[in-house]
This record gives C-alpha cells, structure tokens and sequence, in this order.
C-alpha cells in the first residue's frame, strides 16, 4: 500500500523557512500502519506482503484487545493479559532524496525489545520500553517506496510488576533537518539566577556538521515570552568542521516566573543560517523558576515554602490500556488539577513526552523516575535482565530528554531496588549528575544509601515514628514520601468499621499473623460505629470512608506533612486505579487509587480536594438511599476546607460542627429517605454546599460528554459518562443493570469502563457493561468521517437514551 508523505506545511510556526535542504521538519507517522500478532518468516524483507494484515493507527497496545484469562503469564502483575510477538510495517513514498538532508525516524515508545529494518537493513534492537529512540535513515532511503518494519517480543511474561501493554504504543515522528543542524538532544537551559525583577539563563547547545565542507553559520537564539513577544536576542557567528559547542548566558528582566499557580513558559527559538539562507530553526519551551530544597525548612518555590501534594501513578489509562491519546491524558490531569494536587510521579519508569508538555503548561511538579530496579530483576523477564548493557546509555536519554521541562523538579533514580549497595546507588546518582546538576536525585526507599540527596520513603515511612526517627540520624537530609499513603478504596462502597489490608485482605505477600506485629506502629483509625452498618461486602472492595488503609490512612499523613518541617510532601499510592498488580484473579487491581479505571473520583478525591485545594468546598458521604435502613445510625462524613459545616436532612438542621484535627466533620444520622445537604462555612459565611438525595428505581441513563463537538481528523477523543437515574434524575448509587452501547457515523468505541476491579470483561470488544454503581465510561474517538456521531444506550429495564454529536473539520 502507497501512502505518499507530503513534506510540506510548516511544523514549527515560529519558522519561515526556504530550504535548500528539506530543513527541520517533524511530522506525524501514525496513521495506516499494517499489523499482525504472529511471528512470520521474512516480514523484515522490504518485498515481503503484508496485504493481509490488519491496518491500524498508532498508539497501538495489543495486550489491551486480548482477552483478560487466569492462565495468561502475565499473572496479576500484567492483570493476566496477553504479551506475544507482534510485527508493524508501514510504506513510505518519497519523490525525491535531498543530498543536503538528514532522514530519521522517531519512536516515543515500544513495548518492548523492538528490532526495526528499513528497506530490509537492520537498525538496531531497543530494549527498553518507556524511552524512545530515533535511527538514521538516510543511508538507507531510495526514490519511490520505502518500508519500514518493527518486531515487537513480548513474548516473555511477566516483564514488569504492573501492566506494561505491548507494542507500538506511543507516537512515532518522521523528521528531516539540514546536514548542519543543532543537536536538540544536547541543548540545556538552567536558571542558574532567579529573581522577580532579573532571571541568568544559561544556554548550552551544539551544532553538527555533517556536510564535507566547513560550516559557515549565523546561529540566532530568541527567547520568547508566552505571548511570543521577543524578550532576548543574540546572534553569533561560527565557522568550524565537524561540531561546535554554544555556551551563552541571557537576561530577562521582569520573569514570568514558573509555578504550578502559574505555569507561565518561555520558548527558545535557534535559527541557523548559511549565507543568508535559513538551514535550521528548533524551538523549545522552558521555564523560570528557582527550586530550593532546604534542610529542616522544607522546598521553596520561587523563594515562597511549597508543600508536595503528589501522586503516583502508572501510565495506563484503563480500558486504553498503555495507548493513551492526548485528550484521555489530558482529562486525568485536568481531574488532578482541579483536587490541588501539584506534584506527580513517573511510577517507575519514564512517561510519554506529551505528559510533560502538558506538566509544563498545566503546572504540576514531577518526579521524573528512571527505573524500578537495577541490577536484580523484580519481575522475571524484566528490563533488568538488560540492565548492565544498557542502563548508562538510557539514563542519558532519559535525563537529556526530560531536563529542559520546568515541571520536573527532580531525578528518581529507582524504585524499592532490590539489594541495592551503597556503591551502586553512588554510580547512578553520580551518572545523573554529569548531564543535570541543577535538580537533587532521589530514590523510591533509596534513604539507606549516602548518595541520594534527598531521602525517599515509601511504605515504610507509614509507621510510627520512622521519618522522625530518620530526622534525628540525619538532620541534613530532607525527607519525600515517594510513595505515601496507601490506602484503598472503591467507588460507592462503605463499611463502617476500619479495615486493615494486612488483617482482613491481606497482600499475596503478607500472613494474617503479620498483622499482630505490625498493629503497634499503625496509625489506626477509630471505627465510625460499633457494628458493621453495610454488611455483606466482598472482602475484595474496599471502604471509600478514610478508614481502609496499610499503615496509615490519609488524614493522618497530611497531619505529619503539615506538622515537620522535614518532611516535604508525598507522592500517594496512587492517583488512578491502574491495570495490574491485582491481588488475584479474577481481579484486574488492587483499588489504591482515588479515581477509578474510568475516571470517576472516589470520595477520597474529595478528602484531597479539601486538603489540597485553596477553592471552597465541601463533599458529604456516604450515598442517600438505603433501602431497609429505616432508623439505622449512618455515619455521614463531611470533607471541606471551611471552618465549620452543618448538615439538614429533609431540610432540619442535625447541627454545624467545626472543622477538628481529624480533618473530617461526621454525623451519627438515623436513616429516613429524603434530601441530605451540608453547607460549609468559613468566617460564618456560606462558601459551598452540596445535595445528595434517596432514589427511587431505576429508570434511564444520562449521558454526559465532555466535547460537544469531535475533530474528524482520527485523533479527537471525547469522554461520555453514563450515569443511571430515577424518573426524577436522581442518580441511583448502587445500580448495576446491563448495558448496550452502540456508536455509530463520525466516531467509534475505544474503551468502555465501569470501574470495577472485578469486572473482566473485555476492554474493547464487549459492547455490553454492567453499571457499576450507578456508572460506566465510554471513550469515544473520530474516525475520520464526516458527518454526525450517534451515540445510543439501551439498557435492562431502562428507556434508552441517544445522543448526537457533531463533527467538524478544522
Ligand atoms: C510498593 C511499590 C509499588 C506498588 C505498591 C503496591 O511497594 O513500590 O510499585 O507495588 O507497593 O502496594
């Protein structure tokens, strides 16, 4: 199949551009490429017919399609998917090969072990599955059709202790640039002096020549601000063969400086010009700011203290799987946004480009994390069966990539490594260090280790005593919870009285008699009432109260966070529920997030919102209807950032209470159908409240998108929330009909999710989903056509509903 690639159009607009060579030009390879799931003879051979394969668009995850089975190898750690050997092949037209022209191809990411051949020539086996990497074509390339081809094996399971996807699952870039360009992977900006009236960048960068003749070049740098007004300008002029190497300092008066209230960036704009002629322009994007992490006071921003309200997370985005589009992204950090959170975790491994772009712009601080473990593997075939041969020459990528974002805040160099030493702990952190110096590395339960600057805690920093007993021995060392609190919870359920994981579920790893030694360093939780009130939960579903934790629930933990200066924030366990690392089957995870696989916020985002968030609020749990409850005490729960909150049922006052240490306001409320509403006041004025009522039977399903209108260009992802209602529109919590989902015109399904844990239906290809509690999630992307998207639900004893949404060519 011809597809004909049409080099024309400005990639970068900042740009105006007459090429003698093609210049630098990037552009998008993901559309069309041929795919099978088998392993055939000879599919690297450019004449070999791939005819019959299927064709498909990148991001592509393959696991993701399969079926969830018990006997799959992937086990819990991969949520008992399918791996294999999948092959892509993609054509590429060229009219015409320019001498003066650098060809290459782009991979964000492959998972894993990819061999890639151009018209049959090998370029070269990447094992890793979370950095990309890029090949020189331009040996390689003829006029006419050129084939690219790309083995993916995951035919070795478990290769990662989550859910790790496979395939071609990030974007894939085809790019040109003059023979004498700059070399973007070496171009680094520090803000070596920060100040609101005056910012020193320095600039260093450097430019390849690969032409034979000397280089003669005019190289301009612009910085520009986020209106794109000029702010900084120099141009210097170089002769030399092979490379040469920039080094410049700029002034900006009056910064805008970057935080996560105000992630203002700039641009640096390099034109390289040859007589006159423009041969190159790369422009970046960076930001001001000035980080400091300082003993026993905590980190400053921008010279103003900055507490770390972080998660971690994986990067799959449930029934997606690992191939995430940009608006899925994007929706998931909004969400996070909105809670206050301002900090993030790459758990553990480097994420997809775009997800610090949009960090940058969003305004979240990250943790940039390199690898989970080193030398030893944690899961039997994982990338540290290829760790000494490759982990120098990745941790350059990983850093060279990642360093120029001013998101990232600093360096992970692993993740609870197995028997690490201090020497090798010293290696890493010293191989970090020669390509950034400007930002500290740390190390998920790296505190053992001397080299790390500051100390990580995960788990272990949940008990009693631990953090402020490492204090005492290292007063110098500023500590981060990488990995605090693990709690879990799943959408919708309550019990009443505290659940430990260790006591009543515990993990594969634990014995229930582990408990009997851990209960004195646990931060218990009063139980809400003497007796179970919601008995008969599956010991499977955790509790959404603050009462179903590890070692130490929420609340508690951000008491400590507040309380000592050392301790600078926490990354929780996790912000999504993520595929993987279920407790067994059949279970696709464990619940440690505070939003489930589809999205939908548990009331723990709300326990953070009220911790987190400086806009007023206030959130009540848990449901109103529970049928046969007539007079039975139920805990209610108020969240909010207000001093005090009061709570009417049927509209009479059961009392305003104060905001108390325990950072949660609750009620002891004799159960009668009807309207709960709290109100929050702060300085005795209402600033939020919020109604939950009693619902009658289930009636319909609303649907709600977050797009009224989809791009029709294959990319566009719109979200639509099916809730289901009463006759009156009351949302009913515990429903769990059966569903029928049907989209058809401009659009189709790509994942449709209900959020629980239990549910093994497949992610793509069941078109029927129970509600889950009261919901489920369809993700819808265009498909190219013109015209309308019709999106119909139709349910068990329900009166169906349809939606229409258009689309529109830009
Ligand atoms: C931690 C680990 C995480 C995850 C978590 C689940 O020990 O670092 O990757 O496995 O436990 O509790």
């Amino acid at each position: 199949m011809k597809k004909i690639i049409l080099f024309i159009g400005v990639y970068l607009a900042l740009c105006q551009v007459v090429f003698s060579s093609e210049g630098r030009q990037v552009k998008s390879i993901n559309f069309d490429w041929k795919f099978t799931l088998t392993n055939p003879q000879g599919a690297s051979a450019k004449a070999f017919d791939d005819t019959k394969w299927r064709t498909l668009d990148l991001p592509h995850d393959w696991s993701i399609e399969g079926e969830f089975k018990k006997e799959n190898p992937s086990g819990t750690s991969g949520t008992f998917l399918p791996g294999g050997i999948g092959w892509y092949r993609k054509d590429i037209e060229l009219e015409k090969i320019d001498p003066n022209t650098v060809y290459s191809i782009r991979f964000d990411g492959v998972y894993l072990n990819s061999d890639v051949w151009i018209n049959g020539f090998h370029l070269g086996f990447h094992p890793n599955g979370y950095l990309g990497f890029e090949y020189d074509l331009t040996p390689y390339l003829i006029e006419g059709k050129n084939t690219i081809a790309v083995k993916v094996d995951h035919s070795k399971l478990p290769s990662g202790r989550w859910y790790t996807g496979s395939g071609i699952y990030r974007n894939v870039w085809w790019e040109t640039k003059d023979k004498t360009h700059l070399l973007e992977d070496d171009l680094f900006i520090t803000t070596p002096q920060v100040t609101p009236k005056k910012a020193i960048l320095h600039l260093v960068a450097s430019i390849l020549n690969q032409k034979k003749r000397k280089a003669k070049v005019e190289v301009q740098l612009n910085i520009l601000d986020k209106e794109g007004q000029l702010v900084s300008s120099t141009v210097k002029k170089y002769q030399f063969q092979k490379q040469q190497e920039i080094a410049l300092d700029f002034e900006v008066e009056n910064p805008n400086l970057w935080s996560p209230k105000s992630p203002s960036m700039y641009t640096m704009e390099t034109i390289i010009t040859h007589n006159g002629e423009e041969i190159d322009c790369y422009s970046t994007t960076f930001g001001i700011r000035k980080v400091e992490w300082k003993p026993n006071e905590g980190v400053f921003l921008n010279d103003e203290p900055i507490l770390i309200k972080g998660l971690s997370n994986h990067q799959d985005a449930g029934p997606l799987g690992v191939a995430v589009p940009e608006d899925v992204l994007y929706r998931r950090l909004k969400m996070l946004k909105d809670m206050g959170c301002n900090a993030l975790r790459t758990a553990h491994h480097p994420f997809a480009p775009e997800f610090y772009t949009m960090c940058d712009t969003m305004g979240f601080m990250v943790m940039d994390e390199a690898f989970d473990g080193w030398w030893n593997t944690k899961a039997k075939f994982d990338y540290g069966l290829h760790f000494e041969e490759y982990w120098k020459k990745d941790l350059e990528t990983f850093i060279k990539r990642d360093r120029n974002h001013p998101s990232v805040v600093i360096w992970s160099v692993g993740n609870e490594v197995k028997g690490y030493t201090n020497e090798q702990q010293k290696l890493l952190v010293e191989e970090a260090k020669k390509w950034d110096t400007s930002r500290p590395v740390t190390q998920g339960r790296g505190y053992k280790g001397d080299h790390i600057d500051i100390a990580g805690f995960n788990g272990h920093g949940e008990f009693k005593n631990v953090l402020e007993k490492y204090n005492e021995d290292h007063p110098q060392k500023l500590i981060i919870g990488t990995e605090i609190t693990h709690t879990l919870q799943t959408r919708g359920v309550y019990r009443t009285k505290t659940w430990y994981r260790t006591k009543d579920n515990p993990a594969p790893w634990e014995k229930p008699e582990h408990f009997k030694k851990l209960e004195p360093k646990i931060y218990k939780i009063e139980d809400l009432s003497e007796e179970e009130v919601f008995e008969g939960i599956s010991p499977k579903y955790q509790s959404s109260y603050d009462n179903s934790i590890v070692r130490i629930g929420v609340r508690d933990d951000w008491n400590r966070v507040e309380q000592m200066d050392f301790y600078v924030g926490n990354f929780r366990w996790t912000g999504f529920d993520y595929l993987g690392e279920s407790f067994n089957w059949p279970a696709r995870t464990a619940n440690f997030g505070i939003i489930d696989l589809a999205g939908f916020p548990k009331d723990h985002y709300y326990l953070y919102q009220s911790l987190w968030s400086d806009q007023p609020m206030v959130h009540l749990l848990p449901h109103w209807s529970h049928k046969g409850k007539e007079g039975v005490k139920i805990p209610v729960v108020v969240y909010t950032n207000c001093d005090e909150a009061e709570l009417f049922l049927n509209g009479a006052s059961l009392g305003r209470k104060p905001m108390n240490e325990s950072r949660q306001i609750v009620w002891q409320v004799p159960y009668q159908k009807g309207e709960l509403k709290a109100v929050a006041y702060m300085d005795d004025k209402i600033q939020a409240s919020k109604t939950i009522k009693t619902a009658e039977e289930a009636y319909t399903t609303t649907l709600t998108t977050d797009k009224r209108v989809l791009q029709a260009d294959r990319k566009d992802v719109l979200h639509c929330e099916v809730s289901v209602v009463d006759q009156n529109g009351v949302f009913v919590p515990d429903a769990s009909n059966e569903l029928q989902f049907k989209v058809t015109g401009g659009g189709h399904l790509i994942g449709i999710e209900n959020g629980d844990i239990l549910d093994m239906s497949s992610s793509k290809y069941d078109l029927n989903r129970k509600a889950f509690n009261g919901r489920c999630l369809l993700i819808i992307q265009s498909n190219g056509q013109k015209g309308n998207i019709k999106i119909e639900v139709e349910g068990e004893g329900l009166k169906s509903q349809q939606l229409i949404i258009n689309t529109i060519v830009l």
